[in-house]
């Protein structure tokens, strides 16, 4: 069940991720070390807050999700634009945290995981992007990357809960910023 997202071994992008806006300079650190970390449940390696904030955060950014699905379909443009940016401003965890919660998290989660994170939050900013730019053929297409992102990550690092992706067959993009992809020259 070796995930195909323990064999990305890209640069940090430069977005800002809930994880990723005060991990970067760990990953910077860290290196190729971390991108060469197999993939495997990130939650038993949390501190109970830090677990009990993530949840918090996941069943916000999942109700959004289903808004928005509902309003691009019929055309609410306002509404897709107005849920985008609640994605993308979700900050629970940096909100909440602790310089001590940082170390924590810091030490307990892979790069690539940062990395998805970070993706998942430029796809927001799209999505708020096309919502306002009235584009619906966009907002159906970065959709379908942010749930690429979700499915990545949970297949990765959540199947000890999302036990039916423990071994779904993830295509090798999929969670991944297309620079990032470009840039993945170690197998
Ligand atoms: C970077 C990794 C990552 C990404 C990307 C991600 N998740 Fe999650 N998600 C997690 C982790 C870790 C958990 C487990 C939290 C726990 O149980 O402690 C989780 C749990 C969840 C849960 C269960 C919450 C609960 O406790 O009831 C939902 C729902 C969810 N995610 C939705 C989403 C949606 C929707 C997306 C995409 C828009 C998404 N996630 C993207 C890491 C991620």
């Amino acid at each position: 069940m070796l995930s195909p997202i323990s064999s990305r071994s890209a640069i940090p992008r430069r977005g800002r991720g809930r994880w990723a806006a005060f991990a970067l300079g760990t990953l910077v650190a860290l290196g190729t070390s971390a991108a060469s970390q197999a993939a495997e449940p990130v939650r038993p390696e949390l501190t109970p807050k830090l677990q009990g904030l993530l949840q918090k955060e996941m069943i916000q950014i999942e109700q959004a999700m289903q808004e928005i699905y509902s309003a691009m379909l019929q055309g609410r443009h306002a509404v897709v634009a107005e849920k985008g940016q609640s994605i993308h401003d979700s900050f629970i965890l940096e909100q909440s945290l602790t310089d001590e919660d940082r170390q924590d998290l810091k030490a307990a989660v892979p790069q690539e995981l940062l990395q998805m994170d970070a993706y998942l939050h430029e796809l927001s900013a799209s999505l708020a992007e096309a919502g306002q730019a009235q584009d619906t053929a966009r907002q159906v297409e970065v959709y379908g990357r942010m749930t690429e992102t979700c499915v990545a990550c949970h297949s990765a690092y959540v199947t000890d809960r999302f036990e039916g992706l423990q071994d779904a067959d993830i295509p090798t993009g999929w969670g991944m910023a297309p620079s990032t992809q470009d840039n993945d020259s170690e197998g």
